[in-house]
């Protein structure tokens, strides 16, 4: 049985996992009009993690004798600077999601709620796996340097080659 305290957390977490798979969808469909159809399915793929992320907190939190909510969300921004600056803010995200987790956790430590502890360390795993993911994706993207649009088509191509190589996750 969850307590009240940890079900609102739960129910903030899922928040911001609805908020990244809408994030990332409309990151997607940015890139798409953008042509950039690779870093397009990168952001597709992810979105549908951040939904499964969603999924199963709403199942936890259900099966604990809690309430799983559905959020009322503000529209992510519907277009972005560049390549550069989505890849920036989607890092700057997952370091929210991480952040938060992390809270969660040591509350979870502080109201001796253990199962809810062990229930989180897969995303505690999941956190780090994407949070350096993403790192890895901005660090390859500066490297290769978009100056013109022969860089953004090779940039766009690296996060391809980032899309055979890792299937299952984006
Ligand atoms: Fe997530
Ligand atoms: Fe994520």
């Amino acid at each position: 049985m969850l307590t009240k305290k940890i079900e609102k957390t739960l129910n903030d977490q899922i928040t911001l996992e609805v908020y990244s798979s809408s994030l990332y969808l409309a990151m997607g469909s940015w890139f798409e009009t953008q042509r950039l159809l690779n870093s397009a399915q990168f952001f597709y793929r992810h979105s549908t993690s951040e939904r499964e992320h969603m999924m199963k907190l709403i199942a936890y939190v259900n099966r604990e004798g809690g309430h799983a909510r559905v959020p009322e969300l503000a529209a992510p921004p519907a277009s972005y600077k560049s390549l550069e600056a989505a890849l920036e803010m989607a890092l700057e995200n997952e370091k929210k999601v991480t952040k938060a987790i992390g809270a969660i956790v040591e509350l979870c430590l502080a109201t001796k709620d253990y199962g809810t502890f062990t229930f989180l360390q897969w995303y505690v795993a999941e956190q780090q796996e994407e949070e350096g993911y993403f790192q890895a994706i901005v660090d390859k993207i500066k490297m290769i340097g978009i100056k013109d649009s022969r860089g953004l088509f090779f940039a766009d191509k690296a996060i391809g080659k980032l899309l055979e190589t890792a299937p299952s996750k984006a």
